[in-house]
């Protein structure tokens, strides 16, 4: 089978990097170029890498980085997966898919656009189809997007409660990674042995996104999920993975064991589907009192390619009606490019991507 070609967008960045990561041996996908900006042109991406938790191949580490060209990657791309920051991620994306490429981004730019999916396979599948509302989806060209890496973790939980008990209040605190602050991100002496209660613009996009994720496709359109959610984010020195507290008050109040079976037996289109890059359970619980920690979970998801996928749930409690738990999942591979992987897996799935 002939596979796919497409191009890294932002591929000197953590992000744009974790693709290269995912792509290295996809059954469908093979990179064609890695992009960034021109400071970037002629760098082998061995001279820029800052995944260094992953054992690329010599031979990806001898290829090189190019300045971003729209007609050259339209040219050669059925697919680009965007791992730009917001801002410059806008115009880019919007001329690639105006030239009949499928973009699966990281950025925000596009994330709360009407026609524009925020899609979780195993979350909103179905909110794929938007992408026919696109304008450029007729010469082949659309945008899917992902959440925001602290939403991502959040939704797939928040989904199998939201189907089992519906959901009324949800309260948030985020610990989250240095990591999702890109390369080289927060300053190391504003960080190591301390927290940061700020992390601009975090709070509102988990809060706005929540809602479209588990929001209700109608005619074509999202109607927001209608519970009231309210997220505090902090910054910790910690390398990967942000851990989540939870509080939440469903319509219908359930016991433990029934938030624990709910999720237990969450099962989406992407297991179902087996997507090569789909963890076989989307959502582990641990009962252990002191889990999930990043150190141990962070790369949790079977099989081999789907380490990091796998969110993370534990200490499952109630006060009163409020139901309690810890979440953590990878910020760049389930929050982040292991996120968009599988959003392109499930557009190649459905025959989006013909
Ligand atoms: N880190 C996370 O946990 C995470 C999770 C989810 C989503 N995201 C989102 O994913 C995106 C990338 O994040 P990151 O953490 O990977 O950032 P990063 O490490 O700062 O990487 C940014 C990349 O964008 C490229 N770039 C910057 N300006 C450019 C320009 N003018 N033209 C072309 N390329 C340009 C950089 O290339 P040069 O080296 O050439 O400058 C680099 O390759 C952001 O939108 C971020 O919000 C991040």
């Amino acid at each position: 089978m002939k596979k796919t070609q497409v191009a890294v967008l932002g591929a000197t960045g953590i992000i744009g990097q974790r693709f290269v990561q995912l792509l290295e041996d996809h059954p469908w996908f093979e990179i064609q170029g890695l992009y960034a900006s021109e400071r970037s042109e002629g760098k082998r991406l061995g001279e820029v890498n800052k995944v260094k938790d992953h054992i690329f191949m010599p031979e990806t580490m001898d290829r090189k980085v190019v300045q971003i060209d729209i007609a050259k990657i339209a040219k050669s791309c059925r697919i680009a997966f965007s791992g730009l920051p917001s801002e410059i991620a806008k115009d880019y994306e919007s001329q690639l898919a105006e030239a009949g490429v499928a973009v699966f981004s990281n950025a925000a730019s596009h994330r709360m656009r009407h026609d524009v999916p925020l899609l979780i396979p195993e979350v909103n599948p179905g909110h794929l189809e938007l992408v026919k509302r696109q304008p450029t989806f007729a010469k082949g060209g659309f945008i899917v997007t992902n959440a925001n890496c602290s939403t991502t973790g959040l939704a797939p939980p928040l989904k199998a409660m939201q189907d089992a008990f519906g959901l009324q209040q949800v309260v948030v605190s985020t610990y989250q990674a240095v990591s999702g602050a890109g390369y080289p991100g927060v300053p190391s002496l504003d960080i190591l042995g301390n927290v940061v209660p700020y992390i601009k613009g975090e709070e509102e996009k988990m809060e706005a996104e929540i809602l479209k994720m588990l929001g209700t496709l109608k005619a074509g359109k999202v109607a927001d999920a209608k519970f009231e959610m309210l997220a505090s984010c902090a910054r910790v020195p910690v390398l990967n993975g942000h851990l989540e507290s939870v509080v939440v008050r469903c319509v219908k109040e359930p016991s433990v064991e029934d938030v624990i079976k709910a999720m237990r037996r969450f099962r989406a289109e992407p297991q179902e589907l087996e997507l090569p890059t789909a963890p076989k359970e989307a959502i582990i619980i641990r009962d252990e009192l002191d889990r999930p920690q990043p150190q141990w979970d962070v790369n949790a998801g079977e099989p081999a390619r789907a380490r990091g996928m796998a969110v993370t749930v534990g200490r499952i409690r109630k006060k009163d009606k409020y139901v309690k738990f810890f979440l953590l999942s990878h910020n760049t591979l389930r929050g982040g490019a292991g996120g968009s992987m599988l959003n392109a897996e499930l557009a190649y799935a459905k025959g989006i991507l013909k």
